[in-house]
């Protein structure tokens, strides 16, 4: 719900948000992609951590506590899964997550 979320409040008018899900090997893989704002470069590596947000004039004004990302990631690691994504500032970002379907 986190990572549907985002993918909403961080876009742009008329934006899309696009969720695939699929089977790749032995896991099962979700897909985020949103056409949004994007996270900056230099901030990338703080964004999972407990009440992180990124500042910017297009942000400023949308609400959020900056805890969902850990919980995903908390979440995720405790079900054996990997969250990772990808973003491009000012073009939008795609958040994975990963399960493995067969206990390892
Ligand atoms: N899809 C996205 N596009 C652009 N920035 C994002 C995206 N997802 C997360 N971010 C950035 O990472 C920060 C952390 O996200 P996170 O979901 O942890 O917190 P939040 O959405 O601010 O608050 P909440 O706790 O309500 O989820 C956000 O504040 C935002 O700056
Ligand atoms: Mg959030």
């Amino acid at each position: 719900m986190n990572l549907v979320s985002n993918g909403i409040k961080y876009n742009k008018t008329g934006g899309t948000l696009g969720i695939v899900v699929s089977k790749k090997g032995s896991s099962v893989v979700m897909e985020f992609k949103d056409t949004g704002y994007g996270i900056p470069e230099d901030q990338k590596e703080h964004i999972f951590q407990k009440f992180f947000r990124v500042r910017g004039k297009n942000t400023q004004e949308v609400s959020g506590t900056g805890l969902g990302l850990f919980i995903v990631r908390m979440l995720s690691d405790k079900m054996g899964g990997a969250v990772t994504f990808k973003s491009s500032e000012g073009k939008g970002s795609t958040f994975t997550v990963s399960f493995p379907l067969k206990k390892q």
